[in-house]
């Protein structure tokens, strides 16, 4: 699995439906990284001329929030629950099972595959489902409840045949 090329038509997509003005940079930049998973940097000096803005404002906008990524991920997103809830009943071996399953750590979050990514979230709003992870980029997004770091290996069987 590769990046993909960037595409400026994916730009003028976006723009078409949230208007070529400045106050709309956020759901612009939602659009692109939608289609991408990410931001690719080529997105800063075509959004910045597209809508006649720095290429400054339009990063700075992107790096003010941490929705936004402007690392590639990977096709699955792995969004493992740290929240009070799900700390406390064990979500800490879900999220070391995972990283060894694929060789990730806390510094390095996606497979250099582009397959998965796995990060922490601080709460699912599911807690009753504690330990709850999500997974995102299958359709539609899952959420696993109740999971024991025995059953991520099958977890990641499951996924890996989506790919
Ligand atoms: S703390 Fe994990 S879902 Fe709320």
């Amino acid at each position: 699995m590769s990046v993909p090329a960037f595409d400026p038509g994916v730009v003028d997509d976006v723009i078409k439906v949230w208007g070529a003005k400045s106050g709309s940079i956020i759901p612009i930049l939602q659009g692109v990284q939608e289609k991408y998973n990410y931001l690719p940097p080529e997105t800063f000096p075509c959004v910045a001329q597209k809508l006649g803005v720095s290429e400054a404002r339009v990063y700075g906008v992107a790096t003010f929030y941490e929705n936004f990524s402007l690392q590639p991920k990977g096709k699955f997103i792995i969004k493992v629950c740290d929240g009070t809830a799900c700390h406390v009943r064990k979500s800490l071996p879900n999220l070391e099972k995972f990283r060894k399953e694929l060789g990730l750590s806390e510094k390095k979050i996606t497979t250099d595959d582009l397959s998965f990514t796995v990060q922490t979230v601080a709460c699912l709003g599911a807690c009753s489902l504690a330990p709850a992870f999500m997974v995102q980029g299958g359709i539609p997004d899952k959420v696993y409840a109740n999971v024991t770091p025995d059953q991520i290996p099958g977890v990641l069987d499951e996924l890996r045949a989506k790919l």
